[in-house]
């Protein structure tokens, strides 16, 4: 400004007016960085990183009058620069060509070197860019280019100032939202992956349990049995002694008869008891699955099962090159008679049963009612169509003496608390999946 020459008073004047507008200037500068805080305010209500641009390039509009305001933002994938912001949008097609002359040209580069602004030519050579990097201490984020207007006009150092403390701040709150999303992403996963593991204590605390309480109860009717056994001993002999003294047509016989029944009913109970207590599984032997099953499926026990069902079909799908296991046969042979009694018990007039064997290998483990280790198997499933089970019946069938059936022809409620022990004796695993009227 040429004040040289002007009359006192006038000089005066201009000159105040010079250094209100100066002043005026830096109040708005003031104000405008002030307001920069503002970016957290997107953060914080998780608006993405255009919303950021849109307010950052507000302020830029403020400062210096743009033609075309573009913000383009590093792809973490692939490095390029994309155009995130275009004002006014229909020139993008523009920009976009510029922006590759530019990097052709290496402005881009030079910007980037040089983190400060810098004012290129456009292709024509008849425009004027300029180009700011929007870069944290960090890293760099994107970059800024604005077309400036034809006519020239001299951008005051101050504003140029105040354009890098914009970007600056824009850099900063892009990344801070990065991070924010981050955080928030990371949180999720991590809360997902504590009730896993919650899931998986509580089932494992239930597994526990279940073994400690089987171990318990194990333990004390083997107890039981084991007096019992000698007791029964005497009940089970004498009437057979008595029977090949009596003559055939004596009123005594019918009643010794019954009481040597009971004995032998008794006895039976009472060999379950000590399967239970496992004090059974001594004597084990190289044998195949599938022979236990054969002679089960031929023996007079499983044709009385089948005159109490005669509704029931039974489907055997047995693996013909089944690896053989070292088992206690006569403990195996129990066990496949009370999963198929009792698939039988649950269906009510027709049905079906389907008993399946396989070589399984199993290579991670399991964690379902049982928790299965790795390792080479021999599996056996039994399943039926029958009522199911539900899921707080689930909880207890294994418990000796659970039964929900009448006491008496069957429901001591001791079938499948002799298939967990025998199962848990030969190393072995158990799994029920059941859907109440479905079948199990
Ligand atoms: N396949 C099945 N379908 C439906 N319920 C079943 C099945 N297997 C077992 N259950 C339920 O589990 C309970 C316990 O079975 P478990 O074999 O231990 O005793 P039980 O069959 O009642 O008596 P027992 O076998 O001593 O004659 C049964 O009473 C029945 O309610
Ligand atoms: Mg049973």
């Amino acid at each position: 400004m040429n004040l040289s020459g002007l009359p006192e008073p006038e000089r005066l004047i201009a000159r105040i007016d010079h250094l209100e507008e100066n002043s005026r200037f830096i109040q708005n500068a003031l104000e405008m960085a002030l307001s920069l805080g503002d970016f957290q305010k997107n953060i914080n209500e998780s608006h993405g990183p255009n919303r950021v641009l849109q307010e950052a390039e507000n302020r830029i509009r403020k400062l210096i009058s743009f033609e075309i305001c573009a913000m383009c933002l590093v792809n973490e994938d692939n490095a390029d620069m994309e155009i995130s912001l275009c004002e006014p949008c229909d020139r993008k097609d523009y920009i976009q060509d510029e922006i590759a002359f530019m990097t052709e040209n290496g402005f881009f580069a030079w910007a980037l070197h040089e983190k400060r602004g810098i004012f290129v030519k456009s292709k024509d050579q008849k425009k004027d860019f300029f180009l700011h990097v929007m870069a944290t201490c960090s890293r760099i984020r994107g970059m800024f280019i604005g077309l400036l207007p034809n006519e020239k006009q001299r951008i005051p150092d101050a504003s140029l100032s105040l354009l890098s403390l914009i970007l600056l701040n824009t850099a900063n709150a892009i990344e801070s939202l990065e991070s924010y999303n981050l955080v928030v992403e990371q949180n999720s996963i991590l809360e997902a992956e504590v009730e896993a593991r919650t899931r998986e204590l509580i089932n494992y605390e239930k597994r526990l349990q279940r073994a400690r309480k089987m171990e318990a109860i194990g333990t004390l009717a083997g107890g039981v049995a084991h007096d019992l056994n000698n007791i029964l001993s005497g009940l089970v002999s004498y009437p057979e002694l008595l029977l090949m003294d009596i003559p055939e047509n004596s009123p005594l016989r019918k009643p010794l008869l019954t009481i040597k029944k009971s004995g032998e009913k008794a006895a039976s109970i009472v060999q379950d008891l000590l399967t239970l207590a496992r004090r059974g599984v001594g004597n084990r032997e190289v044998v195949n699955l599938n022979r236990i099953i054969d002679e089960y499926l031929k023996s007079l026990e499983f044709e009385k099962l089948q005159v109490y069902h005669p509704g029931i079909r039974i489907k055997t799908d047995l693996d013909e090159n089944l690896l053989p296991v070292s088992a206690s046969p006569v403990h195996l042979s129990k066990t496949i008679m009370n999963l198929i009694s009792n698939a039988a018990e649950a269906i009510p007039g027709k049905g079906e049963i389907l008993i399946s064997t396989r070589n399984t290998y199993i290579d991670t483990p399991i964690k379902g009612y049982d928790h299965v280790n790795e390792g080479d198997y021999v599996t056996l499933k039994v399943s039926d169509n029958g009522t199911g089970i539900s899921p707080e019946d689930m909880e207890r069938i294994f418990e000796p003496f659970y039964t929900k059936k009448v006491m008496g022809r069957s429901g001591t409620g001791l079938g499948m608390a002799v298939v967990w022990g025998t199962v848990k004796d030969h190393n072995g695993y158990i799994d029920v999946q059941s859907v109440p009227g479905r079948g199990t």
